[in-house]
């Protein structure tokens, strides 16, 4: 099995001194702030996309001040986008704890939300490095959208893969395609390697989303994720959409008013979860998420061994077998 912890060995001193970098940034001195900033800093999450920044930094040259820079801007933004989603979804719980407008309210979160990301845009810019700026507000840019289509899709009768699909790019593998795209450009100049890594990104981003999408269909403790969590929350996503797609019209309905529902039992729930299995959802999802990791596979394929690249492999393996 390939833990995070071994993933980072080629990289270990530099996520050690990212995360000092990264602590200093949250900070402020209006006390409530600094009290839910501490909060936040406190429940950290696995950093996969700094990880992923510094490794494919070093793939493909010698990690740079930049590196760090675009490290830093880039888990803030990615914090301050949990923080919205959480409003967004009405989610009261995060990496395992109370969500910050579970714990305060969503005013203030979205007021801190909004802190974290112009904190992350203005690092590039005090550096000077605008070209993270570039690729980084793109991606976020992209995020709102993403979120935004979904609020719009994914609770409509007829929602369809491709809508999926667009969702997943736009509000999860664009910001992981930045991680690439920023740490090839943080270690040299080439379009080409840069258009490169970033597509691997995207791959792996896509792949990403979809193992988060089936760990709300699996059973377990270590997470702080609840089964049935998005479909509590009204959020059909690819193992359902498919499900969907083969069954009949009466069936579909009663399905749809379920998930439809504001207050489902968890027995309703329950139902759904198992219309999903039976109809095969989960090894149809599991199976599009594997194409994705091996498109990534297939990408970083084209590098010559090294450290950092096995690093890059089982990273990707992680990212489609994760339990958290
Ligand atoms: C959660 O991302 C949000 C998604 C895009 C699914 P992570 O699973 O990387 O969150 P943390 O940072 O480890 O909590
Ligand atoms: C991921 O969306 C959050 C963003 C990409 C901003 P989800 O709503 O699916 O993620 P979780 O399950 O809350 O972490
Ligand atoms: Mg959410
Ligand atoms: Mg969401």
């Amino acid at each position: 099995m390939s833990l995070l912890s071994e993933i980072r060995k080629p990289v270990e001193k530099e996520m050690d001194k990212f995360e000092s970098f990264f602590n200093r940034t949250m900070k402020s001195d209006i006390p409530l702030l600094k009290i839910i900033l501490n909060y936040i800093l406190r429940r950290k999450g696995k950093q996969m996309r700094p990880l992923l920044v510094f490794l494919t930094a070093g793939l493909n040259g010698r990690i740079s001040e930049s590196t760090y820079i675009a490290a830093t801007m880039i888990e803030l933004l990615h914090t301050a986008s949990l923080v919205h989603d959480d409003v967004v979804d009405d989610a009261h719980e995060r990496r395992g704890a109370l969500s910050v407008n579970a714990l305060w309210n969503s005013k203030i979160a979205v007021l801190v939300g909004d802190y974290m990301l112009s904190k992350g845009m203005l690092i590039s810019v005090e550096h000077g490095r605008y070209d993270m700026l570039e690729i980084i507000s793109e991606a976020v840019n992209s995020m709102a959208e993403g979120e935004l289509l979904q609020l719009q899709k994914s609770r409509k009768l007829n929602i369809k893969e491709e809508d999926y699909f667009k969702i997943i790019i736009s509000k999860t593998a664009a910001l992981i395609a930045a991680c690439t795209a920023t740490g090839a450009r943080s270690v040299t100049e080439d379009h080409d390697t840069v258009q490169i890594m970033k597509d691997l990104g995207e791959n792996i981003g896509i792949a990403f989303q979809i193992r988060d999408d089936l760990l709300d269909y699996e059973t377990n403790g270590l997470t702080g994720k609840i089964v049935g969590n998005d479909i509590k929350e009204r959020k059909i996503t690819l193992p359902l959409i498919h499900a969907l797609e083969l069954a009949s019209y009466s069936e579909k309905r009663h399905i749809l008013s379920i998930v439809r529902s504001r207050k489902k039992t968890k027995n309703e729930i329950n139902q759904v979860i198992q219309f999903v299995k039976v109809s095969g959802g989960l090894e149809y999802t599991e199976n599009k998420m594997n194409q994705y990791r091996d498109k990534s596979l297939a990408i970083l394929d084209s590098y010559p061994d090294s450290a950092v690249k096995d690093s890059i492999r089982r990273f990707i393996n992680y990212t489609t077998s994760r339990s958290k």
